[in-house]
């Protein structure tokens, strides 16, 4: 068979046929049109080993001598169990048109067949998912089917994030050693914990240096991300959904698919990598609009402001004074519903508080809409607490591992704030959750749902069998549901922040919420590494309150608000309580924010590769403009932190630079009513005042000489072409 060759955006994939196996000869760089020869690039045999060379398969497996994690696990039961556990798969037919590759292997005598497909979208991101059909006679016991894909040797590092509740998105980076790397997530959902990006890349690779390989499984359950570095010096990176104990059994006929891997390949560092997941996500038809009729609206959301007080008099003072400063979008987090005071009772009871809200949440609505501003509601469709009526008519409706059920005196998973998962894979239980959310959006003039998952839940099973893997199915259905029957209603993934940010969930939601914290300095390595793999236009980015209800800290409202520019900008906090400097400054940034969101949306992320540690510099870049902050994270090592060097910028180009926010004249000598100035220098860089204009190249190679900035400060500087 002669190979097949995908290519674009500066990506080949070549897939060669050895010993009737296909297997990934390369994926990187685009290698042209013209290639040797594979035939003849057969791996040697070393000493003791086997007689024949080794194939790193597509599917990798045993019976060609691979070593490492199998693609492949499973076995049936014929005269006891583990029949079948090595399969021995073989081509059965190959072919690749219009950027899709799709090669069938089968093993007609363990009567299994894989069929791999790999598409290369045009932003040169690879899109590569497994479906196993049981040919044979009997079921099949499924333990894995992993997606996996090979490294060269020349990779040297590991990347991978992690995380918790508030600190989500963390890098960790170690050199890659013999054995393998593997980050399990048993969450029940994503996790916070999860490597929203894992990647191996060249030594040292960088923001914007180095190869990079990085992958993201789309998957919101368990799973299983892997870097397998054999002893005989081979590399591959893959990653599989894990089940559990029986959780997948194919009869004859049926079929399991994995979920996709996506693999970005960079030779220019981390930012080649995420630049195209980002083109990627903004080409689909389901992405959120943003230059158009509807760009991404100024948020509101109450939680942090008012949390379970739900008294319509505040509430409709907060929307006052949101109006007031330009917000567009008001969204009513948790505590509306029946019986729901506090986080003990009411989850499953979809319907408006009767006691709270006697005439329902029509009134608050009209206060929103009539202020020129959307409204949208917080939900936890997946979730139920004890003290519902739903349990209480419904106590079968409890996902956990016993197959008696709380009524039948069954045991219950470990509670998690009070709460339980509802089995939406019981037919009955997920038409009463849709009926009563489809209900809402009827019957009330909702644009937005905040949709909420907030527990894990490592004992996830239904009639005493593990069932994360059709719970995941049928929640996707459910979000899949409620779109068709509301096309306009946006919806934000929150899982206790961010346990559930994926390619998986979000194909059927508009954003999600990256983490509770609020917290602008940490926000920044949350959103960075977010945004990593997705665009900011997809990332929730609140200002909060100025005392951080998360961290305790306490930052000046600039900072808070060059942090949540970039991304989807809203406010997280009782602006009632703001002072008057505040107010403006919030004012302000909504203003730029809606000067710019077009830009921030559609524009290049740029990650500046910066030696002193305190110091981040980061910006989007778009054709006539680009913005970016200078971030002190923390006191620099060198008081004067040297140039400012600014990349991804068009060389060839003139820019106007000048500072957006804060500019000196915000803070005209040390201290202003509440607020403590971002400098500590007795004078700035002239070019601070008076704005500066250069080429692309100049500003790339030498730089500008930066106000020395206090820690957890920054800048927000606007790069206009002239
Ligand atoms: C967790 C979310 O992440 C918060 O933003 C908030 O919506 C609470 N749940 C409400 O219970």
């Amino acid at each position: 068979m002669s190979p097949l060759h995908l290519r674009a955006a500066g990506v080949s994939v070549l897939i060669a046929f050895r010993s009737g196996e296909a297997a990934i000869v390369h994926w990187g760089a685009d290698l042209g049109a013209d290639v040797p020869d594979l035939e003849l690039l057969t791996d040697p045999i070393p000493h003791s080993a086997f007689d024949v060379p080794v194939v790193a398969g597509l599917l990798p497996q045993a019976s060609s001598g691979w070593l490492g994690r199998p693609g492949l696990r499973g076995s049936r039961v014929i005269d006891g169990p583990g029949r079948d556990f090595s399969p021995a798969m073989r081509v059965v037919s190959a072919t690749a048109a219009d950027g899709l590759a799709e090669i069938v292997q089968q093993d007609a005598d363990a009567g299994l067949q894989v069929t791999s497909r790999l598409v290369l979208h045009p932003s040169g991101l690879l899109e590569a998912r497994n479906t196993l059909r049981n040919t044979g006679r009997g079921d099949y016991q499924l333990d894995q089917l992993a997606v996996v894909l090979p490294v060269p040797a020349h990779a040297a590092e590991l990347l991978d994030l992690t995380g918790r509740w508030c600190r989500e998105n963390h890098p960790q980076r170690q050199d890659i050693r013999r054995g393998t790397w593997v980050r399990t997530g048993r969450h029940g959902r994503t996790g916070h914990d999860s490597s929203l990006l894992f990647a191996a890349g060249s030594r040292g690779f960088g923001n914007r240096h180095g190869s990079v390989w990085g992958t993201h499984l789309a998957w919101s359950g368990d799973h299983e991300l892997f870097f397998d570095a054999l002893a005989d010096g081979r590399h591959t990176i893959g990653a599989a959904e894990l089940l559990g104990s029986g959780e997948v059994v194919l009869a004859p006929g049926e079929e399991y698919a994995t979920p996709a891997l996506y693999a970005s390949f960079s030779a220019e560092g981390i930012d080649g990598v995420s630049a195209r997941f980002h083109d990627w996500f903004r080409a689909r038809p389901q992405h959120v609009d943003v230059d158009g009729v509807r760009p991404r609206p100024v948020v509101l959301n109450t939680w942090e402001a008012v949390y379970f007080d739900h008294r319509i008099e505040p509430l409709i003072e907060l929307a006052d004074a949101a109006a007031a400063i330009g917000v567009e979008r008001f969204v009513l987090d948790d505590g509306w519903f029946r019986g729901r005071r506090d986080d003990t009772a009411g989850l499953g009871d979809w319907y408006v508080d009767e006691a709270l809200w006697p005439e329902g949440l029509t009134p608050l609505i009209e206060a929103v809409t009539s202020r020129g501003m959307e409204f949208g509601l917080w939900v936890e469709p997946e979730m139920v607490n004890l003290d519902s009526d739903v349990v209480r008519s419904h106590p079968e409706w409890i996902v956990g591992p016993d197959a008696r059920s709380l009524a039948e005196g069954g045991r219950l998973p470990l509670e998690w704030r009070h709460q339980h998962v509802i089995d939406l894979v019981n037919p009955e239980a997920w038409q009463y959750v849709f009926e009563r959310l489809d209900h809402l959006l009827r019957e009330n003039d909702i644009s937005y749902l905040k949709w909420d998952q907030n527990r894990d839940l490592p004992e996830h099973g239904r009639d005493g069998r593990p069932s994360v893997h059709a719970q995941t199915l049928a929640a996707y259905r459910l979000f899949a549901a409620l779109k068709q029957a509301h096309p306009g209603v946006e919806i934000e993934s929150c899982s206790s922040g961010g346990a559930r940010v994926d390619l998986g969930i979000l194909e059927h939601t508009d954003r999600v919420w990256a983490s509770d914290c609020n917290d602008a300095l940490e926000r920044q390595t949350i959103q960075r590494w977010t945004q990593a793999v997705l665009p900011p236009e997809l990332v929730g980015a609140h200002v909060g309150p100025t005392h951080s209800h998360t961290t305790g800290r306490v930052h000046d409202i600039m900072f808070r608000v060059v942090t949540a520019l970039f991304g989807h900008f809203g406010i997280e906090w009782d602006i009632r309580q703001a002072s008057e400097r505040e107010r403006d400054v919030l004012r302000r940034g909504i203003e730029t924010y809606k000067r710019f969101r077009g830009l921030i949306h559609s524009g290049r992320r740029v990650n500046a590769d910066v030696v002193e540690p305190a110091l981040s510099v980061h910006g989007v870049v778009g054709a006539d403009e680009a913005l970016f902050a200078v971030v002190m994270q923390a006191t620099p090592v060198a008081e004067v932190t040297g140039r400012l060097r600014v990349p991804g910028l068009n060389a060839d180009r003139t820019y106007r630079v000048a500072p957006l926010m804060p500019t000196v004249a915000d803070f005209p000598r040390t201290t202003e009513g509440d607020a403590i100035s971002p400098f500590v220098q007795i004078a700035g860089p002239r070019w601070f005042d008076e704005g500066l204009t250069s080429t692309g190249r100049f500003l790339a190679e030498v730089g500008l000489p930066m106000p020395v900035l206090r820690p957890e400060q920054a800048v927000l500087l606007h790069f206009a072409r002239v």
